[in-house]
């Protein structure tokens, strides 16, 4: 038989657990479900003004460096294939993936309607003119040419990589609902449009292509040329000059 204090415990614990019960807040509303977006989800938002100018600049001056890498690895090509039979297959390996650089920006130029810059034949007349000159020196100076050329380009382009990175933010929405998508839940990838991811695929890989022949020239004796810093010192502050000039004019 139960005790007057026995009964008095348990009901004192009954009242004790039903306010806990009052006084639990009610469980918090599942979170948002995350959608898995793919490119076909989202719709993106136009670039701003400046944005489209930059865009313009670098189609305009990397095609102008790629047809002049095109002309300066012609111009070795010519004066050295014959000559050393052992660099014909290099040279040419380079000379043929600068060729698919120059044609892939010349297809970007008509797609998007730049402007070609205004002073193209000089472009071309001085890249020729580079390519032969140095090989006309020694093997080692179109190498240290190739150097100079190279590590300039490869700057360049991943400079161009990060302002594409950093700067290209635009508005994305949801294509069916037209809600404003969140940026952290969707991948970098997805954040740039086909055309902007495109091009910056683009770029990456011509700079990978471009530090490779970087390593090609150093392993075909280009520190050997004579005078080596002051011919590649030279050579990189005529590319920085044109690079300037290219993206203005
Ligand atoms: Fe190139
Ligand atoms: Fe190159």
């Amino acid at each position: 038989m139960l005790t007057r204090r026995a009964v008095q415990v348990a009901s004192i614990r009954r009242l004790s657990t039903s306010s806990t019960l009052l006084n639990q807040k009610p469980p918090p509303s599942s979170p948002k479900e995350k959608k898995n977006y793919t490119k076909d989800d989202i719709k993106y938002g136009p670039l701003s003004q400046a944005q489209q100018a930059y865009l313009d600049r670098v189609i305009r001056v990397d095609q102008a460096g790629e047809l002049g890498a095109n002309y300066i690895y012609k111009g070795q090509y010519l004066i050295l294939a014959n000559k050393y039979p052992h660099l014909k297959p290099v040279l040419k390996h380079m000379w043929e993936q600068e060729i698919h650089h120059h044609n892939t920006f010349n297809n970007l130029q008509t797609q998007r309607r730049v402007r070609p810059s205004i002073l193209t034949p000089l472009w071309k007349l001085g890249a020729l003119g580079m390519g032969m000159g140095t090989a006309l020196i020694s093997k080692e100076a179109a190498m240290a040419c190739t150097v100079a050329v190279e590590t300039v380009i490869g700057g360049h382009y991943n400079q161009q990589l990060r302002v594409l990175t950093n700067q290209y933010g635009v508005k994305l929405e949801d294509k069916v609902t037209g809600e404003a998508i969140d940026k952290s839940d969707v991948s970098k990838t997805l954040q740039a449009s086909d055309e902007l991811q495109g091009l910056k695929n683009q770029i990456s890989q011509f700079r990978d292509d471009e530090l490779e022949h970087l390593d090609t020239a150093i392993e075909h004796d280009a520190k050997k040329a004579v005078p080596y810093i002051l011919l590649t010192e030279g050579i990189k502050l005529i590319c920085r000059g044109a690079i300037w000039t290219a993206e203005r004019v």
